[in-house]
């Protein structure tokens, strides 16, 4: 039998596996206090990180709302929190992560990891090669992300979508889901009538040769001036939608021609972003849309509105309800969301499903999860969540806008990175020493990563301001400072000319240093992995993990200021290698190039 490399592992470092320190000292604590008081049904156990390495590195806050709930119950001895932690304490049972408890000010337990512990964690990551991702219950999930539209230019809300997104899919396949990212591109309605009537006038013969289109904002501008100013096309228009639904081949095929030349634009900013997704638009869902009308109706719960039928949710009367059928017979965004919330369900069978706009959209979602529940498409089990994002801004703090006040093409700002990008570069003079392949690969590392970053690094419900100068500064949380600290610490090795494979083989018989109290502290940044990943599989959050980059950085600037790896003479010949600690170094590396993949930044070799 293949022996894999988790079997290796098992068997030279026992059980220590990538978990949740977090998890696992809940479950302690929630033994402890069970024994301790055995009456209380549902006990509050609370674990912390410490905000001061004078707590330990770990609190439980347990003892204190105990403590109150004991004294409601009207027991005649009244016991303080300091005694609710010791009685706490003395049900504790030996763990092999924690070195010592400790009881403190008002009945805060202090809790101290054991550097054994560290050890074999680290160690299981070196020898694997790699930063295993914590256990988590598998689920089928869809992410629906960047969807923009057809013929409207994609626009700095849908790069939001599009980095979000992407970067939860990532999260989640490491995490090992199931994951089916999907493009909801806004491909059909009423707007697409008049497009096609403005094409068969403008280019008549459209079937046998491609039309100069390129320019599909003014082409729509001019399609809608049209429609709003001329009766007669209006209703060329009209008759248009109705036979593009009945999928006559002329129409459907100037339908397709509209729809690639966005398609082609869309894609190029895809492929320089190395965002990977499967487009599924609106138009996927006609049929469907159909057939979830006919159900709606079959089951009664659509109801007449000025000649609209509509569908409230499982609370009548609140909120705005979703409008399935407009008044002219015609589907709505409301309809093809119903439509693909079912096939989602039931075709694709997703327990998991995610929606990434702008918070604009939130009452849409929350109509549309309620609206699903009501009509049994959505069953208790399954998950919703509308992952919402707020508004970009310039640095005028205005609506983000070009100059003349257009909307920015994203295109253009892609651009713009890569020039501001290579200018920083050649500042550092990095021009000077790298070849001009890597000078390329640093400068497209550069311009798309601190674009993504400086997006996933803010609380995404916030409105974020879109700043060059920012995001490409060298110092303080960016994108451009992780990189070139994990390219430092990636260059350690370098020097001490030491590959990968040789110091994966040291692991034998080396231990990774962990006595220095940077060694210490730094190995712990490292070991809350798990807990970040995990509160992200729960809250869909990021800026934590960037968070948690910059937290690394510096503890490693810190690890490496005073701690030797690589000694050298005044002649600059190396005299002492450190291995203990360029396996520290190593691990800290494999971590950062976990979070920046998942983030989706692209450190290069030498930049
Ligand atoms: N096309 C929409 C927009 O630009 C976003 C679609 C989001 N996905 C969905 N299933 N509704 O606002």
């Amino acid at each position: 039998m293949q022996r894999n490399k988790l079997d290796d592992r098992m068997e030279l470092f026992g059980t220590a596996d990538t978990s949740s320190i977090k998890d696992n000292l809940c479950a302690v604590f929630h033994k402890a206090i069970g024994a301790a008081y055995p009456d209380i049904v549902d006990p509050p156990v609370i674990v912390t990180t410490s905000s001061n390495p004078k707590f330990g590195d770990y609190q439980c806050n347990s003892a204190m709302p105990l403590a109150q709930q004991l004294s409601s119950f009207g027991k005649s001895t009244k016991q303080t929190p300091r005694d609710v932690a010791k009685e706490i304490m003395s049900k504790l049972k030996v763990f092999s992560v924690v070195e010592k408890y400790e009881i403190a000010g008002a009945g805060f337990i202090n809790v101290y990891l054991k550097r054994e512990f560290g050890q074999s964690v680290l160690r299981s990551w070196l020898w694997a090669g790699q930063v295993l991702p914590p256990y988590v219950k598998k689920k089928r999930v869809i992410v629906d992300f960047s969807s923009p539209n057809i013929a409207k230019e994609m626009h700095v809300g849908h790069l939001r979508s599009t980095i979000i997104g992407d970067s939860i899919a990532r999260l989640l396949e490491y995490l090992g889901h199931d994951v089916l990212r999907l493009n909801h591109v806004g491909d059909w309605g009423t707007q697409f009538g008049m497009l096609i009537a403005h094409l068969r006038d403008k280019f008549p013969n459209y079937l046998t040769h491609a039309p100069p289109i390129q320019d599909l904002q003014t082409f729509y501008k001019e399609s809608k001036t049209r429609f709003d100013e001329d009766k007669e096309f209006k209703k060329r228009a009209y008759e248009c939608v109705v036979k593009l639904q009945a999928f006559e081949p002329d129409i459907t095929k100037a339908w397709k021609m509209i729809c690639d030349v966005s398609r082609q634009e869309f894609e190029k900013v895809y492929a320089r972003l190395d965002i990977k997704l499967i487009e599924r638009g609106e138009s996927f869902y006609q049929r469907h849309m159909e057939s979830i009308v006919a159900e709606l109706e079959l089951k009664n719960m659509l109801e007449e509105d000025n000649g609209r039928k509509v569908m409230w949710g499982e609370k009548h009367g609140s909120g705005i309800p979703l409008t399935i059928v407009k008044s002219d017979g015609g589907f709505t965004y409301d309809t093809s969301d119903m439509a693909a919330i079912k096939h989602r369900v039931e075709q694709e069978r997703a327990d998991w499903l995610i929606y990434v706009t702008d918070a604009g959209q939130s009452l849409h979602f929350q109509m549309l999860e309620s609206c699903a529940k009501r009509a049994g498409i959505l069953k208790s089990f399954h998950r919703m969540d509308h992952v919402g994002f707020g508004v970009v801004l310039g640095e005028d703090k205005k609506k983000f806008k070009t100059r003349s006040g257009d909307t920015v093409k994203l295109s253009e700002l892609l651009d713009e990175g890569l020039k501001r990008a290579l200018q920083k570069l050649k500042e550092k003079e990095r021009d000077k020493v790298l070849s001009k392949d890597q000078l390329k690969a640093a400068q497209e590392s550069v311009a798309y990563g601190c674009i993504k970053y400086a997006d996933l690094l803010h609380n995404r419900n916030h409105e974020y301001v879109f700043s060059f100068d920012k995001m490409l500064e060298d110092k303080g949380n960016t994108a451009v400072y992780l990189l070139y600290a994990l390219t430092r610490i990636r260059s350690i090795a370098r020097t001490a000319n030491i590959t990968k494979d040789e110091l994966r083989q040291r692991l034998h018989e080396i231990p990774i240093s962990l006595e220095h109290e940077k060694e210490w502290k730094l190995a712990k940044v490292l070991l809350k992995f798990p807990d970040i990943i995990l509160g992200i599989n729960e809250d869909l959050y990021l800026h934590p993990l960037c968070e948690f980059c910059y937290e690394i950085s510096c503890a490693f600037m810190e690890f490496y200021d005073k701690c030797y790896c690589v000694e050298k003479n005044q002649s600059g010949e190396i005299v002492k290698v450190n291995i203990g600690r360029l396996l520290l170094a190593e691990a800290t590396a494999l971590v950062l190039e976990k979070c920046f993949s998942l983030l989706g930044l692209k450190p290069v070799a030498q930049m």
